[in-house]
This record gives structure tokens, sequence and C-alpha cells, in this order.
């Protein structure tokens, strides 16, 4: 028995886990702030680089950009940088001392526009392993994104994101349609596909995808997909808008782990500026209306059938019976009429005798 529970139990729990990257993908931010742990909403800026398997201090010029702080906050999922941010040329002022500090991995950046991700801004890779945080004239970014997150505010139709996930590069897949979000069936999703979502996010590819197999009501949009769609816009890898899917469970949905590749990387390579539905909301309502209407009627037709053969049913019953009372009465009539006739004819018969 226990050796039986021994061997169900890691492969009960493995069923349950989700799918999750090993570790941070390249080019993952995170906020470092005064109480030292990465945090969710402000800190200070650190960059994971996978070719240097370390997560490392990013160095900006004095006064720089508002747009690397938007930068910054979009990646991580939030609407936007709150202020311009500051920056911080001594890191042991947010209590992060120097030493606990990562070297920097990246310097002189600088975002022409708010990207989507902060490796698409202009920088240079560090090569010394430096022993001071920043060089003269520069500092860490200390950023403060707004609390409403991409997610929150205002989606628009055919947008996609990353739930639940420990770095904002990965997580459980949902798509914005018809005013709500809903998954993925993990069924018929391809790596192709995971390019195309990584893609519209502002990543260059997935890593790898995986059912997130955790329990849950979730609303579910998309099943069937274009198997070879790896277009910038995942909308171009389905057929939308959809009804509600109810041929996937939710222990199908669609995990998916995104990166940034650099060699894979080109500035010309769209993102999801672009991606919305126009037509999504309306469509749908539309189908859902013809959907509801077609059921109404056709339950109406149902239920108009089952009355009229109750009713031919009913009246067939009465008619026999009323046939059969009719028939009844009848021949009472005649039976009486018989006895009538008997009994004139034993009156005839016996004047009849009388009269012999
Ligand atoms: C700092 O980060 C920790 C998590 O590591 C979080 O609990 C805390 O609220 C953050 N503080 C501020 C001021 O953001
Ligand atoms: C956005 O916010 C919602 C609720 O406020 C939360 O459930 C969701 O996980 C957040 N998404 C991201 C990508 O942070
Ligand atoms: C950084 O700050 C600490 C403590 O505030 C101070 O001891 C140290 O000298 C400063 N370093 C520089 C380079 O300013
Ligand atoms: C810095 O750390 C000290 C001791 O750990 C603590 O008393 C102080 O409040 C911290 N300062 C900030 C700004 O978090
Ligand atoms: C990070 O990795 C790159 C590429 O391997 C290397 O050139 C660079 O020196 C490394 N940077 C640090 C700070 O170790
Ligand atoms: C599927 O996607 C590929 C690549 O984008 C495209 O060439 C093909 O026409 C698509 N097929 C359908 C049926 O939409
Ligand atoms: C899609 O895949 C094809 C074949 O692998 C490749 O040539 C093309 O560049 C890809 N397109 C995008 C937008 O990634
Ligand atoms: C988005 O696409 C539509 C039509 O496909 C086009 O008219 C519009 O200019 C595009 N907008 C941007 C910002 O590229």
């Amino acid at each position: 028995m226990t050796a039986v529970l021994q061997l169900l139990v890691p492969l009960l729990l493995a069923a349950i886990a989700p799918v999750q990257a090993a570790g941070p993908s390249n080019g993952d931010l995170r906020l470092v702030n005064s109480t030292g742990g990465p945090s969710a909403l402000e800190g200070a800026l650190q960059i994971y680089l996978a070719t240097n398997g370390t997560w490392g201090a990013v160095c900006v010029r004095a006064g720089s950009n508002k747009e690397l702080y938007n930068t910054v906050c979009q990646q991580l999922g939030y609407t936007g940088a709150d202020g311009t941010g500051s920056y911080v040329t001594n890191v042991s002022v947010n209590n992060v001392t120097n030493d606990e500090f990562p070297a920097p991995l990246l310097t002189g950046v600088q975002c022409s526009s708010v990207y989507p991700h902060l490796l698409r801004c202009g920088y240079t890779l560090v090569t010394d392993v430096m022993e001071d945080i920043c060089e003269d004239g520069t500092g860490v970014p200390y950023v403060t994104c707004m609390s409403s997150n991409l997610t929150s505010s205002g989606p628009y139709p055919g947008q996609v994101a990353l739930f639940y996930g420990e770095w904002s590069s990965e997580g459980l897949l949902q798509v914005y349609l018809n005013n709500r979000w809903g998954t993925v069936c993990s069924e018929f999703f391809t790596l192709a596909n995971g390019d195309s979502v990584c893609q519209q996010l502002g990543y260059t590819n997935a890593l790898y995808y995986g059912p997130y197999s955790q329990y849950g009501i979730r609303w579910i949009w998309l099943r069937e997909l274009n198997a070879t769609c790896n277009s910038s816009c995942f909308k171009d890898c389905y057929t939308a808008p959809t009804i509600r899917n109810i041929y996937c469970s939710n222990r199908d949905d669609v995990y998916l782990v995104c990166t940034f590749d650099t060699t894979r990387y080109d500035s010309s390579l769209p993102y999801g500026r672009n991606c919305s539905l126009e037509y999504g909301t309306l469509t749908a309502a539309f189908i859902a209306v013809l959907m509801i209407l077609f059921c109404l009627i056709v339950s109406v037709y149902i239920i108009i059938f089952i009355m009229r053969v109750v009713v031919a049913a009913y009246h067939k019953t009465e008619h026999y019976k009323l046939k059969d009372k009719r028939h009844r009465n009848r021949r009472h009539d005649f039976d009486e009429y018989r006895s009538s006739l008997d009994e004139n004819s034993m009156i005839l018969s016996n004047d009849y005798t009388v009269k012999d």
C-alpha cells in the first residue's frame, strides 16, 4: 500500500504542478527595493542575461529618459512608470549595499521610445567584471511602476498576457476576446504558435510550453489553431472570435515561457502594437445572439411538435371513447328493440296458440 502511494504521490504531484521555467529567461528584469528582495512594484533595476547566467545591474546615464522607465514597467506587465523615475549612483542608499548589489551587465542603456522589452533599447554589454556598481556619471535606475497592470486596465481585443508566472516572461497564457480573458487549449498548440504569442508580447520567441494543469474554472477561448502560424500577431493564428470552447478542460490550458534571443532579434520585427481585433466583440455578440435565437426557435418547434403529438393522441382516445359510447348506446337501443320485438312475437305467438 505504502509502495503504491510512494509511486502515485509524485506522479499526482507532477500532474498538478504547473510547468515552470528552471529559472529566469534571457533579458528578464526585476526590481530590488529597500528591503532587499525583488519587489513587484518598485526598486533598483536588475537584468538577467543567460550568457552570464546571473542577475546584474543596469547602468544608465544621469538624467536618463522616461521612455526607459516606462519600458521597464511595460516589460514587467504594468501600464507604465510612476513619474519620470530616478536613478541612484550609490545603491547603498536603498539599503542594498554595493557588495550585495550585483555587478553591471549593461551600461549606457537608452530607449528612444517605449518598448515592450528593455533589450530593444540601445545598450552596451559590460565585458569587464567591475568592482564598483556603475562608473562615473551613470547610475542604477530606481523604478517605480504604476500599480495597475496592462491586463487590468483596458485591455484590447486580441491582447495576450501571461498570468501567475514567477517572471514576467512566463505564465498562464490568456487572450482577451469578447470583453473577457480566456485561456488557450494546449491540445493543438505548437511552438510556432508560442513564437507568435511571444512576439506579440515583445519577445523574440518561445522557449517551451506545457499544460498549466492547475485546476480552476477559467473561460477557455481557443482550441483549434493554425499549427504552422508564427505571425507576430496571435490573432492571425485563429479564426476569431469564437464562442466559449467546451471541448477542452482547464487542465490543458497553455503555460508559456518566452525569451529574448538577441541572435534572433531583428529591430524591424513588429510586436503587438497593432494586433487588436477591430471586429472582435461585435461579431461574437452577433454570433452569440444568433446561436441563442436558433436554440430558442428549435426548442419552440420541439415543444410545438410534442404538444401536437399529445393533443392528437388525446383527441384519438376521446374519439374512440365517444365511438365506443355511441356504439354501446346503439347496442343498448338495439337490445331493447330486440327484447321488445321478442315480447311482441311472444304475444303474437300466444295469440296464435290461443287461436289454434
Ligand atoms: C519590497 O519588496 C518586498 C518583496 O521582496 C515587498 O514585500 C515590499 O512590499 C517591497 N517594498 C516596497 C516599498 O515596495
Ligand atoms: C494583473 O492584475 C490582475 C488583477 O489585478 C492579476 O490577477 C494579474 O495576475 C496581473 N497580471 C500581470 C501580468 O501582472
Ligand atoms: C555609498 O554610500 C555609503 C553609505 O551611505 C557610503 O559609506 C559610501 O562611501 C558611498 N559610496 C560612494 C562611492 O559614494
Ligand atoms: C535600512 O535598514 C535598516 C536596518 O536594517 C533599517 O532600520 C532601516 O529602516 C532601513 N531603511 C529603509 C529606507 O528601508
Ligand atoms: C557576460 O557574458 C558576455 C558574453 O559571454 C561576456 O562577454 C561578458 O564579459 C560577461 N559579463 C560579465 C560582467 O561577466
Ligand atoms: C497557417 O499559417 C501559415 C503561416 O502563417 C499560412 O501560410 C497558412 O496560410 C495558414 N493556413 C490557414 C488555413 O490559415
Ligand atoms: C516563421 O517561421 C518561418 C519558418 O521557420 C521563418 O522563416 C519566419 O521568419 C518566421 N516568422 C516569424 C515572424 O517569426
Ligand atoms: C493598424 O492596422 C490598420 C489596418 O490593418 C492600419 O490602418 C493602422 O494604420 C495600423 N496602425 C498602426 C499603429 O500601425
